[in-house]
């Protein structure tokens, strides 16, 4: 049993259309335990520091635009393989290739306005979750840094 913590960010769309609830629902019921969350909107200067990674990218300006659009709800999830098991749920990202079902397939409007966010991998999450959260933000029984 590998237990692993990951990030999740409902993007501000996703705010917006007020599905936290449901999406917390279907991750929860998934085993996932939500162990630090905060509501904040994103500067310019955080979404181009988190998401550097695709800087050089053709879509990097409009998933900036859409990253501080409005508050976004940011989490830090724990679970045996949270990261695989947060990405099945999340489902592909582009919802045109999402399997039924998944949170994107059901809530995404477009490729860039896709929902959510999860890290897909170790290194991922671990840069991730440090850039949002501080030790002493995340509340686990299971597992300590
Ligand atoms: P996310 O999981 O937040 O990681 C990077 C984001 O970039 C991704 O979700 C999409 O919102 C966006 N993205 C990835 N690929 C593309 C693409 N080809 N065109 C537009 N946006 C993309």
């Amino acid at each position: 049993m590998t237990i692993e913590r990951t990030l999740s960010i409902i993007k501000p769309h996703a705010v917006e259309k007020k599905i936290i609830g449901k999406i917390f629902d279907r991750l929860e019921c998934a085993e996932l335990t939500i162990i630090g969350c905060k509501m904040l909107q994103l500067t310019l200067c955080q979404a181009r520091e988190f998401y550097a990674e695709h800087q050089d990218k053709i879509f990097f300006q409009n998933l900036i635009q859409c990253m501080i659009s409005g508050p976004s709800l940011i989490s830090v999830l724990e679970g045996e393989n949270a990261i695989q098991s947060y990405r099945q749920l999340m489902g592909a990202t582009n919802p045109i290739h999402a399997i039924s079902g998944t949170i994107r397939a059901d809530y995404a409007d477009s490729l860039t306005e896709n929902a959510i966010h999860g890290s897909d991998s170790s290194i991922s999450s671990t840069r991730e979750i440090n850039f949002f959260f501080s030790c002493y933000e995340l509340f686990s029984k299971k597992y300590q840094l």
